[in-house]
C-alpha cells in the first residue's frame, strides 16, 4: 500500500528550520519559525513556569486521565483571561464553556470539526494573508475557504476598505476567522474602532466569529490585546475563541491551548460542549495535563501571576526594542527605503515586504532564513546578530 504514497513537500515553515539545521555556516540566522528567543538567542523556560513546575512536581499524586474538556479550574482561568475577571459572561456561567486542547492548533482543529460535523458550517473566511496552517486545518475538516482583504503592501498597514468590501460578501452561517491581535504574518491589527465596525458588519450578516488568540500580551498588553475579543463578545450571542499558551507562557512543546464557546442559552452551551467532547474523544481523547496545570497554577496564584505578567511584559519590550534596532540598523547599513513601519507592527513578526527572490538570496548568500512571504520573526533577532542581519538584508534590496 505504501509504495503508491507520494512524497509530501516539507512544511512551509517548519521545513525551513530543517534546512537551517543542515546549513554548516556558523553565521547563519533563523528568523523563520515563530518562537520567542531571549537576548542570548535561547528560547527560555519562564521563571514563573519553572516555579509552577516545582510546586506541581511536589504536589502531584496521579497521572490519571484528565476530563475530556480538561479541568474546570483551567477553563475558568482561560475565560477570565479572555473576557476579563468581571465579565458577566464569566461571572454568570452557563453560556460559555472551555475545552482544554493540545495547543492553539488543537483548539482550531476541534473548532473546525465541531463546526463542520455538528453545527452545519460549510464556509470559512480568512484574512489574505494568514497563518499558513489555517488553510490546511479548515480544509482538512472539509471547509470551503474564502479570503478577505486585509493587508496593503503599499501602506504596510491594514487595507480596511478591502476588508469591509470582502466581508460584505459573507453569508449568514459563514464562519469568519479573525486574529485577536498580533496578526500573523503581517503584525497589523485593526484599531478598537475598526473592531467595532467589523463586529457591526458581521453581526448584520449573521456570521459566526472564530477568534484565533495566539499572542495575548505580545501586542500592547494582556488586557489591551483582549479588547478585540471583548468587543466581539459584546456584539455576538455566539462565538468561538481559540487560545494558545505556546508563546505567552513559552509552553511550545507542552501543547497547551483552549477552545472557548459562547452560546445563546445555557442549554445550547451544554449541548455544544457535549458535542465538542465527542469531537475531542475521537481525535486526541483528552488533553495533555502538564501545560494546563502550569497555566492554572500561575493564573490562580496572585504572586506567580504577577511574576508571569512581568515576564510577558519583558518579552514584549525586547521584541519592540529589536524592531526599533532593526529599523535603525537597516538605515545604518545604507538603505534609503523607509522601514519605520516595522516599528509599528505588533507581535513577533514583521512583514518585511521582501520578495521571494530576495528571501532566496538571503538564504543562499547569507544563511539568513525567513519565510517565503517575507515574514521575519523579530523575536529571533539579538544584539549580536543584528548588524550582520541588516547588512545581509540591505545587500539583497
Ligand atoms: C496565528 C496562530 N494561531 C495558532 C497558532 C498555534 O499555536 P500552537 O503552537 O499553540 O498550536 C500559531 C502558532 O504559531 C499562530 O501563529
Amino acid at each position: 500500500m505504501f509504495e503508491s504514497v507520494a512524497l509530501a513537500p516539507p512544511d512551509p515553515i517548519l521545513g525551513i528550520t530543517e534546512a537551517f539545521n543542515r546549513d554548516q555556516r556558523t553565521t547563519k540566522i533563523n528568523l523563520s519559525v515563530g518562537v520567542y528567543k531571549d537576548a542570548s538567542g535561547q528560547t527560555p523556560v519562564l521563571p514563573s513556569v519553572k516555579e509552577a513546575e516545582q510546586r506541581l512536581l511536589a504536589a502531584e499524586k496521579t497521572k490519571g486521565y484528565k476530563p475530556i474538556d480538561g479541568d474546570p479550574v483551567y477553563g475558568r482561568a482561560v475565560r477570565e483571561l479572555l473576557f476579563g475577571k468581571d465579565s458577566p459572561l464569566v461571572a454568570a456561567g452557563g453560556r460559555a464553556a472551555t475545552c482544554h486542547t493540545p495547543g492553539g492548533t488543537g483548539g482550531l482543529r476541534l473548532a473546525a470539526d465541531f463546526l463542520a460535523t455538528k453545527a452545519g458550517a460549510r464556509r470559512i473566511w480568512m484574512s489574505d494573508p494568514t497563518w499558513e496552517n489555517h488553510h490546511a486545518i479548515f480544509r482538512a475538516a472539509g471547509f470551503e475557504v474564502e479570503k478577505y482583504g486585509y493587508y496593503s503592501a503599499a501602506s504596510h498597514g491594514l487595507d480596511f476598505p478591502a476588508l469591509k468590501q470582502s466581508l460584505d460578501q459573507v453569508n449568514a452561517g459563514d464562519v469568519v476567522l479573525l486574529h485577536a491581535c498580533c496578526h500573523n504574518p503581517t503584525g497589523v491589527d485593526p484599531t478598537p474602532a475598526q473592531w467595532r465596525e467589523i463586529a457591526d458588519l458581521l453581526s448584520a450578516k449573521r456570521a459566526l466569529p472564530l477568534v484565533d488568540f495566539a499572542y495575548q500580551g505580545f501586542g500592547v498588553g494582556l488586557e489591551e490585546d483582549a479588547e478585540s475579543v471583548r468587543i466581539l463578545e459584546q456584539n455576538f450571542e455566539e462565538l468561538l475563541v481559540c487560545s494558545s499558551f505556546s508563546k505567552n507562557f513559552g509552553l511550545y512543546n507542552e501543547r497547551t491551548g483552549a477552545l472557548t464557546i459562547k452560546a445563546t442559552t445555557p442549554e445550547a452551551c451544554a449541548a455544544s460542549l457535549s458535542q465538542l467532547k465527542i469531537c475531542a474523544r475521537v481525535n486526541y481523547s483528552n488533553p495533555p495535563a502538564h501545560g494546563g496545570a502550569i497555566v492554572s497554577a500561575i493564573l490562580t496564584d496572585p504572586a506567580l501571576r504577577k511574576q508571569w505578567e512581568s515576564e510577558v511584559q519583558d518579552m514584549r519590550a525586547r521584541i519592540q526594542s529589536m524592531r526599533d534596532a532593526f529599523v535603525s540598523g537597516l538605515a545604518e547599513a545604507g538603505t534609503q527605503q523607509d522601514f519605520s513601519f516595522i516599528s509599528r507592527q505588533k507581535g513577533m513578526f514583521s512583514f518585511s515586504g521582501l520578495s521571494k527572490e530576495q528571501v532566496e538570496r538571503l538564504k543562499t548568500e547569507f544563511g539568513v532564513y525567513i519565510v517565503g512571504s517575507g515574514r521575519l520573526n523579530v523575536a529571533g533577532m539579538t544584539e549580536s546578530n543584528m548588524a550582520a542581519l541588516c547588512k545581509a538584508v540591505v545587500s539583497v534590496l
